[in-house]
């Protein structure tokens, strides 16, 4: 069966990229990486994508009049690979309607939270500063509202009470590292259905347990 063509757009240092090229690069993968887009020059990422041989390029939002250019150009670079998804992976440009609207249902997004709480930026800052006890991450399809749309996987981290925001930022992107995989596998797979603002999955399992923070197995 053909797999499923996907672009990954970046700015940094593309460790969630890292995760879906090696899932990708796997036997059973349902799923290809044709492009990598950058806007930042020099990103990290780059060099990441490069060495996995996986063809990348540089759209540099500085380089436009306005954001509709910029995001033409990204659209029609898209489209010469005939790319069926992209995957946002820490790209820090805010997307205007009409792209999320050209792509809708093609365009997913991970972000460090467990949406739709901490939407936007320091989302680790701000979990802990409110005190809650678990935060986590979210792949979700894009809509044109910032960090909002059909959620397709999420992963609850617990917070503990040394953290600090690297910590818990670096716990954060362990399971954002198996999220994003999971969620571009099971639409490649197409196992995923979109019914208003939910995500259905065939043969989804989920945790038939709570997890509590802290725990009650006390002595
Ligand atoms: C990740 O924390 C992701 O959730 C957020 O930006 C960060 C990107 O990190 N959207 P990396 O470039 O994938 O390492």
């Amino acid at each position: 069966m053909a797999k499923l063509k996907a672009a990954v757009l970046i700015s940094g240092r593309g460790s969630n990229m890292q995760a879906l090229i090696d899932y990708c690069k796997t036997d059973a993968a349902a799923a290809e990486i044709v492009l990598v887009i950058s806007n930042v020059p020099g990103a990290a990422g780059l060099d990441r994508a490069a060495e996995a041989s996986i063809p990348t390029t540089t759209i540099d939002h500085k380089k436009f009049a306005d954001r509709e250019s910029f995001e033409k150009e990204i659209t029609q670079t898209l489209e010469n690979h005939q790319v069926e998804m992209i995957c946002l992976a820490g790209f820090m440009r805010l997307l205007t309607k009409s792209f999320v609207d050209h792509w809708q249902d093609r365009l997913i997004n991970i972000h460090p939270s467990l949406l739709p709480a901490f939407k936007g930026l320091d989302t680790h800052e701000r979990a802990l500063a409110e005190g809650v006890r678990f935060t986590g991450c979210t792949v979700h399809f894009v809509r044109a509202e910032m960090d909002s749309g059909p959620i397709i996987v999420q992963a609850a981290v617990p917070i503990l009470s040394d953290d600090d925001p690297e910590s818990l930022a670096m716990r954060v992107l362990i399971a954002e590292h198996r999220c994003y995989p999971l969620a571009l596998s099971l639409i490649a797979q197409g196992k995923i259905e979109i019914v208003g603002e939910r995500v259905l999955i065939e043969g989804a399992e989920a945790p038939g347990v709570a997890f509590l923070n802290p725990t009650d197995d006390v002595d």
